[in-house]
C-alpha cells in the first residue's frame, strides 16, 4: 500500500481496520468501506466522524454481487 492508493476494505463492518489502512494510507489516499449491513456501516461513519478522517467513503453493498 502506497500513500494515495485506494483501498477497498471488502465486508468492512464496524471499519475495525480502517485505523490500519489509514496509517499506511495517509490522508491523500482513498479508502472506500463497503458492507451490506446498515447497522455496521452506521457504527463505522461514527468512527470516521470520531477520527476526523475526511478520505473515507462507504458503500453499502453485497461484495457477492460485485462483478468484473
Ligand atoms: C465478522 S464481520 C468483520 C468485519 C470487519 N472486516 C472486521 O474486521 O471487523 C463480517 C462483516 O461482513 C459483512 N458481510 C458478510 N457478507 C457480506 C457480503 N456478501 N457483502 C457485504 N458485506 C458482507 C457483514 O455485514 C459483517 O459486517
Amino acid at each position: 500500500m502506497e500513500p494515495r492508493d485506494t483501498v477497498v476494505d471488502m465486508a468492512c463492518g464496524t471499519g475495525l481496520n480502517f485505523a490500519l489502512i489509514e496509517a499506511g494510507l495517509g490522508p491523500e489516499g482513498l479508502l472506500i468501506g463497503l458492507d451490506y449491513s446498515p447497522g455496521m456501516l452506521s457504527k463505522a461513519r461514527r468512527k470516521i466522524e470520531r477520527s476526523g478522517w475526511r478520505n473515507v467513503r462507504l458503500v453499502q453493498g453485497d461484495a457477492g454481487m460485485i462483478s468484473e
